[in-house]
């Protein structure tokens, strides 16, 4: 949105379509925009199915007049996951209310009540062109402005947003626009994330938006509510209650973290009247522009200070001003948004050399592994220090039990970390995947530590499992990748694991920095224990040459790349074997194979294979075998003696001149994969660089787009 900053309608295109291209890596089957029509109150949409660039495609063949100029605009922008109709044109966001355009929405998420939404606006004549559940938002929208406009009430734009918010259930991060309020956005989530960007030429007045709280007598309301209401309305009786929200204790983050500001309960009426915040200090309006994305990438070019949306929220931008309110009344809620400045920069969501984000991120290790440990370990000491765990570690340390709650790749550095955890920390560890948790409704008490895993911090699962443990009073912990997510902001204390963004839509750079900041809170947990002293000195010692010993495993690309094609390529299947700390390398190596490859692979345990698998095995069937050192050893060689007894000739990634393997591989012909030796709680660290490799370059050689693997999304914000 600009106010006061004369655009032409060819940069407003080109400034959406770079927008969604920044977002592509989160979904990429069809895209859309929405933009100022010809006349004052139309609209434009353009869409297609498939990648941002067919899009740009579709805009030229129809070429809307890009000289067309504005000085208040606000347009909307999707590229889509499917989840409800399959990628198809119609399917396409905006969504929109009718065929005048008169409201378009743009949504992330899932409306679970939108069959019977479907079913009530279908009664009162609105007629449905997509399979979408986004459609019946934007009918909505005009139902209940209609029925309102009848009654002679002209509702706001958020007031209006209110009663559609009252009907829906399910997850949004959504943005309406509409030829009623022409100029205006709204902005609203639930379960799905949403920032603002804000960029300006002049100072801002104030470096914060306060919220208002829901003021029903302004509010118009249908006759009865078309669907029952859920008793969350609005309501008159507002107790102001000072609020200042703890401060995330997360270290790293942003520079500015800690601007958020109380509210006292006699500032009330201060905090109406600061509410519209964008006034600059002259007081005069001030041009502005604001990004409203899901996702910081997007925005990161325009302006780096941005401010978060909550759940509930709902941001009102119109006239250069950006007014949040509160689809709901909550005591206790904060009740002001601070604008942070983020410290990402262009370059680091850049591809540079690369071809891939994947290849990018997969050479960017021997940084991204040094920035999770930047500042916070003392190598000439043996000392951890992890600034957003630290007040709460006597807590964590009187635990019964930790658990660890993740997803995909998140999970299998909860796997690889979880034996070191146990044996720092004297603290029985389970790991578990989010949506099982859930399935299975794990019981959780007070007294439990719970420790959430992400990248994204956004994922569904582990949000709603963390929802889940915060009901039942649990301690919280974050090891979060996304500064501002929900993850990292919901819980109570946390590492930000300072990887830098990741693009590619299979995790590599994350999963080393993960797995290194859950070894420092393992190190943190037994940094008391005298016992553990010496154990703590290797392993942090270990630490510090990761960095280099990741650099000098990518040496070995081009080995990795001639084996890909010689022993590899063209396989239906691919058995990874590890066990112990191999285990999970063994499945996080599968699952990169599957997801970027599409060939089917399978992480086992090596003590596992004789109840079953094995007889899988022969000549033909490839397998990649973890064997490098650890009190393991002896028995990892018996499982790959199995191997090999059956004709099977396994790659063994081991290390360097390991004598074992330079022997066998002489007699039985086998290919080795060395890496260099480090502490037996960090081999993962090393091992799973060359299986990085060979995903990538099976998914290469298949000339298949490893940033955008089929089906897959890199953010999922759906259950
Ligand atoms: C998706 C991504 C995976 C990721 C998983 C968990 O499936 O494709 O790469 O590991 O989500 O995501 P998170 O952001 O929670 O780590």
């Amino acid at each position: 949105c600009n106010y006061l900053v004369e655009k032409s309608r060819g940069e407003i295109i080109d400034t959406l379509v770079e927008g969604l291209e920044r977002l592509e890596y989160r979904g990429y089957d069809s895209t859309g925009i929405a933009i100022n029509g010809d006349e004052l109150d139309s609209t434009f949409i353009f869409k297609q199915i498939g990648k941002v660039s067919a899009l740009k495609e579709e805009i030229e063949k129809q070429h809307p007049n890009r000289d067309v100029t504005f000085v208040t605009h606000c347009g909307i922008a999707h590229t889509r996951w499917a989840t409800h109709g399959e990628p198809k044109q119609v399917n396409c966001h905006p969504q929109r209310s009718d065929a005048n355009n008169e409201f378009v929405v743009v949504h992330n998420g899932i409306i679970t009540n939108f069959r019977e939404l479907k079913t009530l606006l279908s009664n009162k004549g609105h007629s449905f062109e997509s399979d979408t559940d986004t459609e019946c938002i934007a009918k909505l929208f005009k139902h209940l402005y209609d029925i309102n406009l009848q009654n002679g009430t002209e509702l706001d734009f958020h007031e209006l947003t209110k009663l559609v918010l009252q009907e829906l259930e399910g997850s949004y991060g959504l943005l309406c626009r509409s030829s009623h309020y022409p100029d205006e956005v709204i902005a609203t989530r639930k379960g799905s994330p949403l920032l603002i960007g804000v960029k300006s030429e002049k100072k801002l007045k104030v470096d914060f938006v306060d919220v208002e709280f829901p003021d029903d007598s302004k509010v118009g309301k249908p006759e009865t509510p078309i669907l029952s209401a859920d008793g969350s309305a609005v309501s008159n009786d507002i107790s102001v209650t000072s609020n200042k929200k703890t401060p995330q204790s997360f270290i790293n983050n942003t520079s500015e973290e800690s601007n958020l500001l109380p509210i006292a309960a006699n500032d009330f009426n201060l905090r109406h009247s600061q509410s519209r915040a964008f006034l600059s200090e002259d007081g005069f309006p001030t041009p502005v522009e604001f990004f409203l994305s899901s996702d910081a990438s997007s925005v990161i070019k325009h302006t780096k200070k941005v401010l978060f949306l909550e759940d509930d929220d709902i941001a009102h931008i119109y006239d250069g001003e950006l007014h949040i309110h509160r689809s709901r009344r909550e005591v206790g809620a904060s009740m002001t948004r601070s604008i942070q400045t983020l410290e990402m920069e262009l370059a680091q969501i850049m591809k540079g050399p690369y071809k891939h984000f994947m290849q990018k991120e997969i050479y960017e290790q021997p940084e991204s592994t040094f920035n999770t440990m930047r500042g916070r370990i003392d190598f000439e000491n043996d000392s951890i220090m992890l600034g957003g765990l630290k007040a709460w570690l006597p807590a964590i340390r009187r635990a019964r039990r930790l658990i660890m709650i993740a997803c995909g790749t998140s999970y299998h550095s909860c796997l690889a970390t979880r034996a070191i955890f146990e044996e720092l920390s004297e603290i029985p560890v389970s790991v578990e995947l989010a949506s099982d948790f859930l399935d299975r409704k794990c019981p959780i008490f007070r007294d439990d530590i719970c420790i959430f895993v992400s990248q994204s911090g956004e994922t569904a699962d582990t949000m709603l499992a963390l929802n889940y443990c915060l009901e039942r009073g649990a301690l919280t912990v974050g090891i979060v990748n996304t500064v501002g997510s929900s993850i990292s902001r919901a819980t109570h204390c946390g590492v930000h694991i300072n990887a830098g963004p990741e693009i590619g839509v299979a995790s590599t750079k994350a999963y080393t920095s993960q797995y290194i900041a859950l070894v420092m809170f393992a190190l943190s947990l037994s940094d008391d224990r005298v016992s553990k002293q010496e154990r703590r000195k290797s392993i942090i010692q270990g630490l510090k040459l990761i960095p280099s010993q990741i650099k000098q495993i990518l040496k070995v690309e081009p080995k990795i790349k001639e084996l890909c094609k010689t022993q590899l390529q063209g396989k239906k299947s691919l058995l990874l074997l590890g066990r112990g700390y191999q285990f999970a390398s063994a499945l996080e190596g599968a699952l990169k194979i599957k997801e970027i490859s599409y060939m089917h692979s399978e992480g086992v345990l090596a003590g596992e294979l004789k109840h079953g698998v094995l007889a899988l095995v022969d000549e033909n069937l490839p397998i990649i075998a973890f064997g490098t050192r650890d009190s393991l050893f002896p028995k990892v060689v018996s499982s790959i003696e199995q191997v090999t007894a059956r004709k099977g000739s396994p790659i063994i990634i081991c290390n360097e001149n390991d004598e074992v393997w330079t022997k066998k591989a002489e007699t039985l012909n086998l290919v080795t994969l060395e890496v260099p030796q480090t502490v037996d709680c960090l081999q993962g660290l090393l091992n799973i660089i060359p299986l990085q490799l060979i995903a990538y370059w099976l998914a290469v050689n298949n000339g298949i787009d490893v940033d955008f693997p089929r089906n897959l999304a890199k953010s999922v914000t759906v259950e």
